[in-house]
Parts: C-alpha cells; structure tokens; sequence
C-alpha cells in the first residue's frame, strides 16, 4: 500500500529523545520490509511553538511565526531522513513537484510544511492525493477524534467514525493562529475531495499503526462526505 503519515508534536518534543526517534525509525523500516510505499510528514513540534512564542511576542506578524513553524518542521524532516539513512530519499520536497518527483524514485520520502496558513496535516493530505495514497494515518497526541478537547472536558466522546462535514465543524471552530492549527479545516477539505481513507489514532503507541494497516478499529476514521460519489 501506499501510506501517507502525519508524525506530529508527540514524536518532536524538546528536548529531542534519540531513542524514542528510534522506535520510529525502525517502524518506518519494518513496513518499507513489509513492501509498503511510505511518505512521512512530520511537524514542527515543541520547537516550532517556541519559535512562534518568541516570535509572536516580538510582534511578528501570523505569516511569519507560520513560517518559523515551516522551517523547524523542515529541520525536523531533515533529521529523520537521515535517521532513515538509505531507507529514504534525501532531499526535503519543497512543494508538491518535488515530491511527486522523489516518491517516483522508490524510496521513503519525508517533508516538512509548505506554505502559511495550514498545518502539516493539511500537507499530509495534499501529499495523499499528490501520490493518490490508499491511506493516510495522522498520529497525534489524543486516542482520537472527540465532540469536544478531552484535555480539558471530562464528558467528551470519541468518534469511532466521523464524516468530513461534522469534522468541518469541528475545525472551523478551532483557532487558526499559527502553532494552533488543531483540527485543521483545509486538511478535512482535501480529504474530502480526495476520499482518502484517512485515520486519526494515537501515535505514541507504535502498535496503534500497524492495527490500522491490518484493519483493526483504533483511533478515528474519518469518511468522506462525497465518498459515495464517483472519483
Ligand atoms: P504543525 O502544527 O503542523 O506541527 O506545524 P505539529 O508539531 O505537527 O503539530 P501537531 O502535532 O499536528 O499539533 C507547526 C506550525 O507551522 C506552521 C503552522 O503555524 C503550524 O502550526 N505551518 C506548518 C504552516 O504555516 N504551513 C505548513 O505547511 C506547515
């Protein structure tokens, strides 16, 4: 299969952990042995907050703290393709070109963030539908998709299912400042008009990652709303 993964905050904390990084690099590893096509998204983490934080309170403008939120997840990717060694292509796409143009080659491909205004689950999405994925995972912090922040409300409850229209009001909900891009609209756009199947699970357990690729229930699965329309 084709997978597209969405590493977010849970992998890039500060400091960094080594071996932690290394519990997934060697995922990484075992599904490239188990002949799956990878691409891997990562975010900017803690240290695109701090960068925001600081930024934000120099009085840089959104677009900018976005950027610095871009830059950090490029450092990021820049990391774990090198953890990768030869497992991954060893360039950073710059745009959605470039990646088409380096998934064609064969190996693991990871990148970073685009352009501001988004996340990088936003870009994971663009990503699947760039590469025409036949799943994308976006592992997170959280179990999975809830009516309201689990965090902080005791009463929340997890979707098992949910369709990108009630995702949408979800999100739109949310702020969309940068290093806050919670649920993040564009992303349930484009996985709607792509009708990728899409996962939201906890990314830190590494077993939650290959129960989605054998079909066991865990996390989020979030349907397209148009998934019964002709592609
Ligand atoms: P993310 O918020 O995607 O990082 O990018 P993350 O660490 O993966 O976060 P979680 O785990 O999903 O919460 C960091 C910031 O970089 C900017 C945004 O401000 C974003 O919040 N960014 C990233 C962009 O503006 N455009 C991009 O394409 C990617």
């Amino acid at each position: 299969m084709k997978i597209v993964i969405k590493l977010g905050k849970f992998l890039f904390t500060l400091p960094l952990q080594p071996s932690k990084l290394g519990e997934y690099v060697e995922m990484i590893k075992k599904m490239v042995q188990d002949k799956h096509r990878l691409l891997i998204v990562v975010g900017g983490g803690e240290i695109a907050r701090e960068y925001i934080k600081t930024g934000r309170e120099a009085g840089l403008n959104e677009s900018t703290c976005d950027q610095l939120g871009i830059e950090t997840s490029k450092i990021n990717a820049y990391l774990l393709v090198n953890l990768l060694e030869d497992y991954a292509y060893p360039e950073i796409p710059e745009n959605l070109k470039e990646l088409k143009r380096f998934f064609g080659l064969g190996k693991v491909v990871v990148m970073g963030g685009l352009t501001p205004g988004h996340s990088t689950t936003a870009v994971g999405a663009l990503a699947a539908e760039t590469v025409k994925a036949d799943m994308y995972i976006i592992a997170t912090d959280v179990d999975g998709i809830y009516t309201k922040d689990p965090k902080i409300f005791k009463d929340a409850k997890k979707f098992e299912v949910i369709s990108t229209n009630e995702a949408f009001k979800l999100a739109v909900e949310g702020k969309l400042l940068a290093g806050t891009y919670e649920l993040d609209p564009l992303a349930i756009k484009i996985i709607e008009r792509s009708k990728i199947p899409t996962y939201f699970i906890d990314g830190r357990k590494i077993e939650n990652f290959f129960k989605v690729l054998a079909g066991e229930k865990v996390g989020t699965y979030i349907k397209s709303s148009r998934s019964g329309e002709e592609k």
